[in-house]
């Protein structure tokens, strides 16, 4: 079963960022599913790194644009994001050690930080970017 349905509410209205935002609730499903159907370790690891990576794609995506655009809220956003880097990566370190079991928590807890961020952050700062720059850019 589908852990995270992304759904209108979350658009931001920037089709590069809701397009990777719908890739990355693709990809926690697919780990959801994983760990529920019981994978073995080998391909949760596999699973976790690329969802890592790819997330990092997505959180380069933003920050750039954040930069280019000089998004007030920068350094608080990217605290945000910062913060999730360093929580994956003890994540993948301590599963690929064994010291902790790769649960529907894990899945559960990325697809709530998701939504919270998506609603709480990426939606003001593509409001504001479009406020701010990208409206008065155009003219
Ligand atoms: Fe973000």
């Amino acid at each position: 079963m589908e852990l995270v349905a992304w759904n209108k509410s979350l658009e931001t209205g920037h089709p590069i960022v809701d397009g990777q935002h719908k890739n990355l609730f693709a990809m926690i499903n697919n780990l959801h599913t994983s760990i529920q159907e019981g994978h073995p370790n080998l391909v949760l690891i596999e699973t976790m790194e690329k969802l890592s990576a790819y997330v990092e794609t997505h959180f380069k995506t933003e920050e750039e644009l954040m930069i280019s655009h000089h998004y007030e809220q920068y350094a608080e956003h990217k605290l945000e994001h910062d913060n999730l880097r360093e929580q994956s990566l003890k994540l993948i370190k301590l599963f690929g050690m064994h010291k902790v079991d790769l649960t529907a928590t894990v899945s559960q807890f990325l697809s709530d930080w998701l939504k919270h961020h998506i609603s709480g952050n990426d939606i003001a700062m593509i409001k504001w970017l479009r406020e701010n720059a990208i409206v008065d850019s155009k003219g």
